[in-house]
């Protein structure tokens, strides 16, 4: 395997502004996308922030999956995860995992590791909130391509959202 892995996959949810996240919460929690990201990410390797991890049920990690977690506290505990306290950590901790690693958030994780990462996989909500949370516009972004855009679906939830895949385009 490269050192470091460069083969990372984004996975997040953004309104029409590229909001992700206000208050640690979700901006919208659709049920749709939420099956959709524990298909995709069982049985692999999820990074997360601290605050991302704070935000799942209970705070504890996410089942059936590798939680990664990082926080700069050196008495940071958090049974069933892998705690890690910077990239290089990180990257010795999935040098050899031999699945998929998903860089799940929050926003200070996904711009650590934006470079890493070879795919992003956006649910995009066609709606606007107050978020105090942002990605990146990858449709500004020079390096990243939209490979796809999926059709808008209507959510049970009421809102509409579509799967779009950006890819890193190379030099
Ligand atoms: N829409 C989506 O798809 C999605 C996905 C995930 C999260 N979110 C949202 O995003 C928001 C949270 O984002 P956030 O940026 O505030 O928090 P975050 O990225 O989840 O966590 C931030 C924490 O991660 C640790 N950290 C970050 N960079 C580090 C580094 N280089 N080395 C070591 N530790 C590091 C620090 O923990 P310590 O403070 O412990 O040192 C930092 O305070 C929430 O609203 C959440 O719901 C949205």
């Amino acid at each position: 395997m490269d050192w470091p892995r460069n083969d990372l996959i984004l996975i997040a949810s953004a309104d029409r502004n590229w909001g992700i996240g206000f208050k640690n919460k979700l901006l919208k929690r659709i049920p749709e996308d939420l099956k959709r990201f524990s298909q995709l990410t069982r049985g692999n390797m999820i990074v997360v922030g601290r605050k991302t991890l704070e935000s799942f049920k209970d705070a504890r990690p996410l089942p059936d999956r590798i939680n990664v977690v990082l926080t700069r506290d050196k008495n940071y505990q958090c049974p069933g995860a892998v705690v890690v306290h910077n990239l290089e950590e990180l990257m010795s901790t999935i040098a050899d995992f031999k699945g998929d690693v998903y860089v799940c958030g929050g926003e200070s994780v996904y711009r650590l590791l934006l470079d890493y990462c070879s795919q992003a996989l956006i649910t995009r909500i066609d709606a606007a909130f107050e978020a105090d949370t942002h990605l990146p516009d990858f449709d500004r972004e020079s390096q990243w391509v939209r490979e796809e855009a999926g059709g808008w679906q209507e959510s049970k939830v009421g809102v509409a959202f579509r799967y779009d895949t950006y890819r890193r385009c190379e030099g």
